[in-house]
């Protein structure tokens, strides 16, 4: 169940220590898990209980998320497959990110290093509330685009084209799969799956190496930085870990914005029990008074 605490019963000093943090610094570090999107109107997958609220036709037939989100379901199932993430596709493409994508966006346009964004999310919604693609590492890929699930080409091409048809009672894509242009085989999406020795890094290098030199400059420039951490889960820790190594490396401290997952483990840090959007604004609200 969704922790619900009331702006004013936020430890006050968390709410300003945040704020400060903010204040005094040269760049954020934005990084994101599915929790950000929530408040847009997105399912998180947190445990068989949350995937299966958003999946009752893979609840139905037994099937998680780690098995549907793989290569081997995309050779054996593909319709099944392809009714998951087509489903999220459509859904992705039809929600608009909510208000505080833009708050964060304008603490970060104020700052000499702007924003730097690390998210596993695959929805694109950084994208779509305005961020620049060149400002953001998707570490697991990004559903709005598609890969040979039998590797021939290391192509990786836009799902623009691709309207999926899904019908939610059984969780199958109704109308034709996506196939590689090269050599007839099914296209997948280019996200991190599973058990997944064939995903395509060609979008991703030049994320990773966008990166670095970001964090470069930032390094030679003796930039003070930020993290601010929201809606990312402990159990699938990528976000959470590079979070972890940007305290340790770049010396930034964190804001972490969660309603259940709130602790954090370093001096100086801070964690707001907080749904996205509400602990945005209410970190804001201090801002804009400042
Ligand atoms: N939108 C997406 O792209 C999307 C959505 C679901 C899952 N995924 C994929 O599944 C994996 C899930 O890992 P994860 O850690 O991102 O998600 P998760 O579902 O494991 O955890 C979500 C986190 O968000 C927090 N949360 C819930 N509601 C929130 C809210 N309103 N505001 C802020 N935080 C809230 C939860 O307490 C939890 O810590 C990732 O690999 C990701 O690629 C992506
Ligand atoms: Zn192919």
């Amino acid at each position: 169940m969704q922790m619900d605490i009331t702006p004013n019963a936020w430890p006050r000093n968390a709410i300003s220590h945040a704020a400060k943090l903010i204040a005094d610094a040269d760049g954020i570090i934005l990084t994101a898990g599915a929790g950000i999107g929530v408040d847009s109107g997105l399912p998180d997958f947190r445990g068989n209980d949350g995937f299966w609220k958003a999946y009752p036709a893979l609840a139905k037939v037994g099937i998680s998320f780690t098995s549907i989100a793989s290569p081997r379901s995309f050779q054996r199932t593909p319709r099944l497959a392809w009714g998951f993430y087509g489903h999220r596709l459509a859904l992705y493409r039809s929600i608009e990110p909510h208000k505080g994508f833009e708050v964060l966006r304008n603490w970060g346009s104020k700052m000499r290093m702007g924003t730097w964004i690390y998210t596993s999310n695959v929805d694109g919604h950084f994208q779509k509330s305005g961020f620049s693609g060149a400002t953001i590492n998707e570490c697991h890929g990004s559903i709005h685009h598609l890969q040979c699930l039998e590797g021939c080409t290391p192509e990786v091409w836009s799902a623009d084209y691709f309207t999926p048809e899904v019908d939610s009672g059984t969780c199958q894509l109704l109308n034709d799969l996506p196939t590689c242009p090269h050599c007839g085989s099914l296209a997948r999406p280019n996200i991190v799956m599973f058990g997944d020795n064939g995903w395509l890094s060609q979008r991703s290098l030049p994320q990773r190496a966008n990166q670095a030199a970001w964090l470069e400059h930032a390094r030679a420039t003796k930039a003070r930085l930020v993290v601010i951490e929201v809606g990312a889960g402990s159990v699938i820790a990528s976000v959470r870990d590079f979070g972890r190594r940007m305290r340790e490396e770049m010396g930034a401290h964190m804001v972490r914005i969660n309603p259940r997952e709130f602790t954090v483990e370093g001096r100086g840090d801070v964690g707001i029990p907080a749904r996205s959007l509400s602990g945005i604004n209410t970190v804001n609200a201090i801002l804009m008074r400042q």
